[in-house]
């Protein structure tokens, strides 16, 4: 009987620790266990944080320095998942959840379930990361209105979609050594969150059969009209005004926005039907940047234009930069021409050629080359680099000053002439096309 019970116990003990063993495994698996190479072989939803040799991490930049903290007791293997804070308001808005859900965390990122987002303050102290919203933060760096303590592997993370123009009013100096990451739509942020790039451009249009080099169809056929713009930014001396009066000289802009005839008034989306209808009626879409700073690419380009099929004639960013990140051949900027006058030259010739002007679809039925750097979206890639950095490794942007606006000399933005540099009193600064 004595045998029985010890026979019947000992099995006991030995299942619960088989039980714990593949309880515990299975937790510590999705952490470490598969290799992070951005594809989603990552089924788990977790990637593996790689740790490189402890030299290869050091490194005082100009902006910024990296370091490894020896000994980090406050990360362990079994943590499955990273929690993101996101503290502004305004970032919650760009989340395009509802103000009044009631769940407390939310996946973002659907494919990275281990990575979830909170917008309430009172979890910051479980978070992996924080994400402040550069245009929201106070003028000068506040201590008050950030989070009291921060976890050593804590980072904060500085988010902006503005250029550094608008955000000239803060007070960067200040918050010099406060942040970790950065999260901006410049390609030297810690992690991207473009307007839009080629992956998520091919992921989001029909695919269209492999056939280099050849427009995959008619793409003029379906236009009736010439060049559009939408304006809404009335603010008279921005560049691109100066220029598309000069280019309305020569040729048929129809100027839709608040800075021109309404369109589409009872449903006002950019996504909306209407919206892409009025669009893909027209040849070329003026997608002309407020400002011209490096890098700078917006929804006007990505979203209205490509998205709509329609050919994108730009204005902002350099020549360089369209050119690296925009599918190849598939915009035309003002830079090629010595004036507007060419400009509109060359769109009336190109209007009347559909052979020539399918050359500027080519790239729908190209193949997109695949690179580990893809764009996965703001959340996901946010999501992606915490799953995959080493918890001993630090960063900090001691000059985050220059590192947004630019070295001394070499500014990202060009500089434009501003309200404030307008003497008073000013008269009207705002411009209307009809
Ligand atoms: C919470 O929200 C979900 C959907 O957003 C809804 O189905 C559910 O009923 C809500 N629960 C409460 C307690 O309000
Ligand atoms: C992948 O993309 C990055 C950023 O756009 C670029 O720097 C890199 O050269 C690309 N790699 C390949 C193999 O195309
Ligand atoms: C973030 O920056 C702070 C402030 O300089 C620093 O103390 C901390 O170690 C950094 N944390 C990480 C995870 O890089």
């Amino acid at each position: 009987m004595v045998t029985r019970w010890a026979f019947f116990i000992t099995l006991s003990l030995l299942n619960l620790l088989v039980v714990t063993t593949v309880v515990m495994w299975s937790l510590w698996l999705p952490t470490v266990g598969w290799s992070g190479d951005g594809s989603d072989s990552a089924t788990r939803g977790n990637l593996w944080a790689l740790c490189l040799p402890k030299q290869s991490r050091q490194h005082n930049g100009e902006f910024y320095k990296t370091w490894e903290e020896a000994g980090d007791q406050t990360y362990h293997p079994f943590q499955t998942r990273v929690r993101v804070v996101l503290w502004s308001d305004a970032l919650w808005r760009r989340t395009g959840l509802a103000k009044n859900r009631n769940r407390t965390w939310y996946k973002l990122c659907p494919r990275r379930p281990a990575c979830e987002f909170t917008r309430e303050h009172m979890w910051v102290s479980y978070a992996d990361a924080v994400v402040f919203h550069l245009p929201t933060l106070p003028t000068n760096y506040t201590p008050e209105l950030m989070p009291r303590k921060r976890k050593v592997h804590q980072k904060w993370v500085l988010f902006s979609m503005e250029s550094p123009v608008v955000t000239r009013g803060k007070n960067m100096a200040s918050y010099g050594g406060v942040f970790n990451w950065t999260m901006t739509y410049r390609g030297d942020s810690d992690v991207l969150t473009s307007y839009g790039s080629r992956s998520l451009l091919y992921n989001s249009l029909p695919a269209l059969p492999a056939n280099p080099g050849k427009p995959p169809r008619n793409f003029a056929r379906e236009k009736d009209r010439l060049a559009v713009w939408f304006v809404s930014n009335c603010y008279a001396h921005l560049t691109r005004h100066h220029y598309a009066k000069e280019l309305r000289k020569h040729i048929k802009v129809d100027v839709f926005g608040r800075c021109g005839k309404s369109v589409c008034a009872e449903d006002r989306g950019y996504r909306s039907t209407c919206f892409k209808k009025t669009i893909k009626r027209y040849k070329f879409y003026l997608a002309f940047e407020s400002y011209k700073c490096r890098e700078y690419i917006t929804e006007k380009f990505w979203r209205n234009a490509l998205e709509n099929e329609v050919v994108p004639v730009v204005l902002g960013a350099p020549k360089e930069d369209y050119i690296r990140f925009a599918p190849p051949g598939s915009f035309i900027h003002v830079d090629d021409f010595k004036s507007p006058k060419d400009l509109a030259l060359y769109l009336k010739r190109l209007a009347k050629n559909d052979k020539e002007y399918n050359r500027y679809f080519r790239w729908r039925s190209m193949q997109f080359r695949k690179n580990t750097t893809l764009d996965k979206g703001r959340w996901c890639n946010l999501c992606d680099k915490l799953l995959q950095t080493c918890p001993q490794e630090r960063k900090v942007y001691a000059d985050i000053y220059r590192w947004w606006k630019g070295k001394e000399g070499e500014e990202y933005c060009e500089r434009t002439l501003l309200p404030e540099d307008i003497p008073k009193p000013h008269f009207d600064l705002s411009i209307h096309f009809s």
